[in-house]
């Protein structure tokens, strides 16, 4: 009897093992070349710490458009502007895979935006998203005030921390200035808080914080690699995503809840009393679209898909700027000439600084910090330069190897601003630059790094000079790999300018 049940459960899991093999190995017809890859674990494996290189290795070998596997999922990978393009703005191409830490934190109800699967819901909340984030006109609260007064008091930080003119690390800062603009922005967030008020904030910062721990994790990844084990096994990574979703998700119903009792719908302080006019505004349908659990979605994504890429990206600007003291020469005299000494900056005047608004380009582009972008999902049969792709395969897209691309840019391999300028110093934009994906899934949240960069670019040259740990050393810009690109941590000395002009 032990012996007949024992060979039946060999017998299983060599059936399993065989079914894994070959689903990890069989691609479907006339789909894109690609390796052949490892029994059970496919090749997705074969995109290391730098995702965005290893794509390019395997596209000389396969093509611009090549495929990798795992026993889940078919991968379609694209590299270069113009196929990148292509496949992000294809009308079917517009779903997000399901990631299973993602469902289980919204427990399998995909509301919000990034999990949400494209429908006329996505469309009104991407709608509601962009109109807080870009309409400032109709609410009464100005985000260009916050993004500037949270930089301002970035610079005081700046200024203490620098008194003693000793090296610094500056990313935890500049990790903080992005949270309290996305707390001002989002829930009002005062800078005189109460004690309680900066317990939480501080609970929050943790929980995001553990979910990019999480995201890092080699072990994380294994339930999206092997169908349905989520169901019987978590690791430990997974486990603690969940519970920092948890803690986000609690945060923002506190804040709706706490906003309820002040609310005047004419006068909206900020994004949660907009959603709330929302709430209202829906009051009489069966089946509203802004409800509190959409609440906690949209904000646990925006939370969550923004916070990383717009710190990186002002501690990459730091870096390049250490690294390339004639840049912030051109800088300061082009500041000099568009504001005058010490003038008020806003966010507008980008369209007057030519050489600025280069180097803010140039620092997205370099930076590359979404160097693979954010993975997408095709909701029907697609035919993509005669290859055939089935519903439901995933794509990843190499937005660095647009940012890079020979044929596209001046000095493609370099940090230089003049990627974005013309002969006679005018600034020319440039449509290979993708640090936002593109299409009806492009990023929800680009104007506000793109304000937040260019403000904090002119107030940071206006009062420093930005250099290494000391005069001999050399300032590494290398990234750190992973899903997102991020600065590599060293220490920095801001000497503040002599009133010298
Ligand atoms: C430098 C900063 C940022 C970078 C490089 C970046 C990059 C990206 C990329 C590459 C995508 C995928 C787009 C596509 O599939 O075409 C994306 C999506 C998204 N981003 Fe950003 N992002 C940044 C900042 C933000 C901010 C500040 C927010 C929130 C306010 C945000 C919210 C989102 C959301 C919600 C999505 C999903 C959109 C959808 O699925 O429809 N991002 N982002």
């Amino acid at each position: 009897m032990v012996l007949t049940i024992i060979i039946a459960l060999v017998g299983v899991l060599i059936g399993l093992l065989v079914y894994l093999s070959h689903r990890s190995m069989v691609r479907p017809a006339n789909f894109p070349p690609g390796p052949l890859g490892i029994p059970i674990l496919g090749s997705l494996h074969l995109l290391k710490e730098y995702p965005e290189r290893d794509m390019l290795k395997l596209a000389k070998k396969y093509g611009n458009i090549f495929s990798l596997k795992t026993a889940a999922k078919n991968y379609v990978c694209v590299c270069g502007t113009d196929l990148n393009k292509e496949v992000l703005y294809h009308k079917d191409v517009i779903n997000r895979p399901d990631l299973y830490a993602f469902l289980i934190v919204k427990r399998n109800d995909s509301k919000g935006i990034t999990a949400r699967r494209y429908s006329n819901e996505l469309i009104l909340n991407r709608e509601f998203m962009h109109s807080v984030l870009t309409d400032v006109q109709k609410v009464d609260f100005n985000i260009d005030e916050i993004v500037e007064k949270e930089i301002t008091s970035l610079m005081d930080k700046f200024e203490n921390m620098f008194e003693s003119c000793e090296p610094e690390y500056v990313s935890d800062v500049i990790l903080a200035l992005i949270i309290d603009t996305f707390l001002s922005i989002y829930f009002g967030h005062k800078t005189d808080k109460t004690i309680e008020e900066k317990y939480k904030r501080d609970e929050l910062i943790q929980n995001l914080l553990s979910l990019r721990a999480a995201f890092e994790d080699v072990y994380y990844k294994i339930p999206d690699l092997i169908p349905g084990i989520h169901k019987v096994w978590l690791p430990n990574s997974a486990k603690k995503f969940i519970s920092a979703g948890e803690g986000i998700f609690k945060y923002c119903t506190d804040q709706l809840e706490d906003h309820k009792n002040s609310w005047d719908p004419e006068k909206p302080r900020d994004m949660v009393d907009l959603y709330l006019n929302k709430m209202n505004e829906e009051k009489e349908l069966q089946d509203p679209v802004f409800t509190k659990v959409n609440f906690q979605h949209l904000l646990f994504d925006i939370l969550l898909g923004g916070f990383e890429n717009s710190a990186h990206t002002l501690g990459f600007a730091v870096l390049y700027l250490a690294a390339h003291p004639s840049v912030q020469s051109r800088l300061h005299k082009e500041i000099i000439q568009v504001l005058g000494p010490n003038g008020k900056v806003q966010c507008d005047d980008i369209t007057r600084m030519d050489f600025t608004n280069a180097t803010a380009c140039e620092i997205f582009r370099f930076a590359s910090t979404a160097a693979v972008g954010v993975t997408r999902e095709t909701i029907k049969d697609v035919t993509i330069r005669g290859y055939s792709i089935p519903k439901g395969t995933t794509f990843m897209f190499n937005q660095w190897s647009s940012n890079t691309q020979d044929d596209r840019w001046k000095n493609p391999k370099h940090f230089d601003p003049e990627n974005f300028l013309d002969e006679n110093g005018k600034f020319v934009s440039n449509n290979a630059l993708m640090p936002f994906g593109g299409g009806l899934r492009s990023c929800i949240g680009a104007s506000l790094p793109k304000r937040q960069l260019f403000v904090f670019l002119v107030k940071l040259i206006q009062k420093f000079h930005i250099k290494p740990e000391t005069d001999d050393t050399k300032v590494d810009c290398e990234p750190i790999g992973g899903f997102i690109h991020s600065p590599k941590p060293q220490k920095l000395r801001l000497q503040l300018r002599e009133i010298d002009y």
